[in-house]
């Protein structure tokens, strides 16, 4: 097992990486969120499974458990989600010291994290990740919140988890396109803060897409011990943090595009996928990084089976427009995340249009 201390100048928790850890959910909990009760709060898709295996275990460990289950899907990480877990958590009376836990994918750990940030002003809140992408970004670093119909991630604040248990075991019932979703998040951090990382993926795609047990206790304790260094030094993003962001100004732009989350051509990986190469080739473009950098990034992509090109995407000023509107623009320019060699990125506000309009270039199939 692997143990990730996250330690904040006000907050520390764990985060427990193993196969089968959700049968000790309850023991862990009961130090981390001691109360006689706990509501369990899952996607439906993990409801019969994993959820039910983490309720057994906090049942064993002496919680009163009330469960509950939101429908799986982005469209279904909004308000309405989260009136119907005030309403759950009201109508039960649940009080200021039961935790909430949420057994599921980003969608249900950032829904359900900003139902206990906000329910009786906050009460304690456990993380148990079922998708790769889950166990290594979201459900680390304390971000939760829901989309609006004008925009994905509007609403929201940090909250920090009491603890997060990540049991690798949950990705043997993941469909694979979601495991490479996971990893394109991986291949980011190896790019922007370890190249060992990235030789290390390069070396074992395959046992990691085999899952092999032992390699994705790695893959996951590794990456989670990079988000974890990156939020400890920036906790509300007032810098370093925005590395995390590598690639994904292109991609928000091809997901606001391409409709995100309404049964959309390229899941949030795959979009970070193309927007990694696009912010490698511009990098190369502006002379900042070598090219060999845009070469293996893009053989290792192609080898995870993660896009590096494509065939259907909108005009090129529709998604610099796009891109103009993201969360990351300062003073009407582009703050773009940009590799300067394996493991290493900066924020750079001086690419072109032009040079931008050659970058998505790169990733458009011909
Ligand atoms: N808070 C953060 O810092 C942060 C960081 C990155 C992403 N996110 C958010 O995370 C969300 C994406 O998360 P995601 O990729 O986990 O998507 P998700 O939660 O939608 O899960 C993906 C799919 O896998 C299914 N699923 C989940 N676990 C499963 C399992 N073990 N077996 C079978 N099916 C399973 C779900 O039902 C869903 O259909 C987005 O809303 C994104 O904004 C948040």
């Amino acid at each position: 097992m692997a143990v990730i201390e996250i330690k904040l100048p006000h907050h520390r928790y764990e985060v427990r990486i193993e196969p089968g850890a959700i049968a000790s959910l309850g023991n862990w909990a009961k130090d981390a969120a001691p109360h006689k009760r706990a509501a369990l709060i899952s996607d439906q898709a993990v409801a019969d499974t994993h959820a039910t295996a983490a309720a057994q275990s906090l049942a064993q460990a002496g919680y009163d458990v009330l469960t509950h289950t939101i429908p799986s899907g982005e469209s279904h990480k909004n308000l309405d989600t989260v009136r119907a877990l005030y309403d759950l958590l009201v109508g039960a009376r649940f009080e200021r010291k039961s935790p909430v836990i949420a057994v599921g994918g980003g969608v249900v750990g950032d829904t359900v994290g900003f139902a206990a940030s906000t329910y009786l002003r906050g009460v304690p809140f456990i993380q148990c990740p079922t998708t790769l992408l889950a166990m290594v970004d979201a459900s680390v670093g304390g971000k939760v919140g829901v989309n609006l119909p004008q925009g994905k991630n509007l609403i929201g604040s940090f909250y920090q988890p009491n603890l997060v248990v990540a049991d690798t075991n949950t990705l043997n019932t993941l469909p694979p396109r979601e495991l490479k979703c996971g990893l394109a998040e991986c291949v980011k951090h190896a790019v922007i803060r370890d190249a060992d990382l990235f030789d290390w993926i390069e070396q074992h795609t395959a046992a990691i897409t085999d899952q092999d047990a032992q390699t994705l206790v790695e893959l996951v304790s590794r990456n989670v011990a990079i988000k974890a260094a990156v939020v400890v030094a920036d906790e509300k993003e007032a810098g370093e943090r925005a590395h995390l962001n590598f690639g994904h100004t292109f991609a928000h732009a091809i997901e606001a595009t391409t409709g995100y989350g309404t049964g959309e051509s390229y899941h949030h990986g795959e979009a970070v996928s193309l927007g990694m190469v696009a912010a490698t080739s511009l990098a190369v473009e502006v002379g900042r990084c070598d090219a060999t950098v845009l070469d293996r990034l893009k053989q290792l992509l192609d080898r995870i089976g993660l896009p590096t090109r494509a065939d259907n995407l909108p005009p090129t000023q529709q998604l610099i427009d796009s891109m103009l509107i993201d969360k990351k623009v300062a003073d009407g320019r582009l703050r773009l995340v940009l590799p300067d060699r394996l493991g290493e990125v900066s924020i750079v506000s001086g690419a072109s249009h032009e040079q931008i309009a050659r970058a998505w270039g790169t990733v458009r199939q011909a």
